[in-house]
């Protein structure tokens, strides 16, 4: 005998149906895409970490993103890759007026006056040690400097004409100074404040790290990225923020955390909430298909509904030229 309410088939048997059990439909305005600026400006260097993927110089960026904003690219997301010569200390360079990311935002505000544009604001790309804040001697964190730095960088790229600014340094406190930052430059009417909340201190960088040349030379991120096995402190940080003044709470990873992104959805139940599908993520699913595992397109497609169904609104993925095509 069958139980009366075990019938599941009825309800998504015919294709019409399906898709109103699907919580949310991927649309491309969910989509962010991130980009690698280089200062070597003539450049457009595949990235052998990721396949695809580019290292773009200022003076190659409008071709790059052209095609792409005409099938409906409406927000990226920009990391500066500088060259060694310039790395400090203290990341200096992160917002040299001159440098990849602020010639970047100029070039894209000016010619894609309709892209969002987003920059990611950190000092581990920019600083000779490689990690993404400033040092104490004993090469413990500063917090207080590194706060301070990091509000400094985020406004100006705010000044430079971003219309989003995403610290994913992991300092404490920074979302309420860059906030304040943001508010006495007279700018917090117009530029918005992701969190990356809940950013782990994952495996799956790795690719990013060779991407962007912002590996840390000793140490690792695991004093300042939260430990992989705790939704406490992810459940905090994201509380914290919220606090602080973000506008939007990012998870990242996106793919091993879904968890959280559930939990973000509760917590920030007000705000929306970004899941960055991360450099090793996009590495896995692109080697994984290449070696016969599975067609590239429908993975990709499921782990975006994934993503969505855990209670995301927005996905930062390097796969976003490919769904630009396939969501036509
Ligand atoms: C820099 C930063 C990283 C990523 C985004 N911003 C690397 C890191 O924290 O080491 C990772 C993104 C990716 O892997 O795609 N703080
Ligand atoms: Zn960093």
């Amino acid at each position: 005998m069958v139980e009366i309410n075990s019938l599941l088939h009825a309800g998504y048997h015919n294709p019409v149906q399906r898709p109103w059990q699907i919580e949310r439909t991927l649309t491309k305005n969910a989509l962010m895409y991130p980009i690698f600026i280089t200062d070597e400006k003539d450049s457009l260097i595949p990235i052998p970490s990721m396949p695809n993927q580019y290292r773009i110089g200022i003076n190659r960026l409008e071709a790059f993103i052209r095609p792409l904003v005409a099938k409906g690219l409406r927000a990226v997301m920009l990391f500066g890759v500088p060259n060694d010569s310039v790395k400090d200390e203290l990341g200096t360079a992160a917002d040299d007026p001159e440098g990849p990311v602020i010639l970047a935002v100029k070039l894209l505000k000016s010619k894609f006056p309709d892209l969002l544009v987003s920059c990611d604001v950190c000092l581990c790309e920019y600083t000779s040690h490689g990690h993404c804040g400033h040092l104490n001697s004993d090469h413990t964190i500063n917090n207080e400097a590194s706060v301070k730095r990091l509000a400094e960088v985020a406004v100006n790229y705010a000044k430079a004409g971003a219309d989003n600014v995403a610290p994913s340094d992991m300092m404490d406190g920074r979302m309420r100074a860059i906030k304040q930052g943001l508010l006495e430059a007279g700018l917090s009417h117009r530029v918005s404040l992701t969190a990356y909340s809940a950013k782990y201190a994952s495996a799956l960088y790795g690719p990013f790290r060779d991407a962007a040349c912002s590996g840390a030379k000793f140490g690792d991120r695991s004093a300042y990225q939260l430990p992989p096995g705790s939704r406490g402190l992810g459940r905090r940080a994201i509380e914290r923020d919220v606090s602080e003044g973000a506008d939007i709470i990012m998870v990242k990873p996106a793919m091993f955390y879904l968890d959280i992104i559930r939990d973000a959805k509760e917590i920030a139940s007000n705000y929306p909430i970004a899941a960055y599908q991360v450099s090793g993520e996009y590495a896995m699913i692109h080697h994984a298909a290449a070696a016969g595992v599975f067609d590239l397109k429908t993975a990709v497609l499921e782990s975006m509904v994934g993503l969505q169904r855990a209670g995301c609104n927005l996905i930062l993925t390097y796969f976003t030229p490919e769904l630009l095509e396939w969501l036509d």
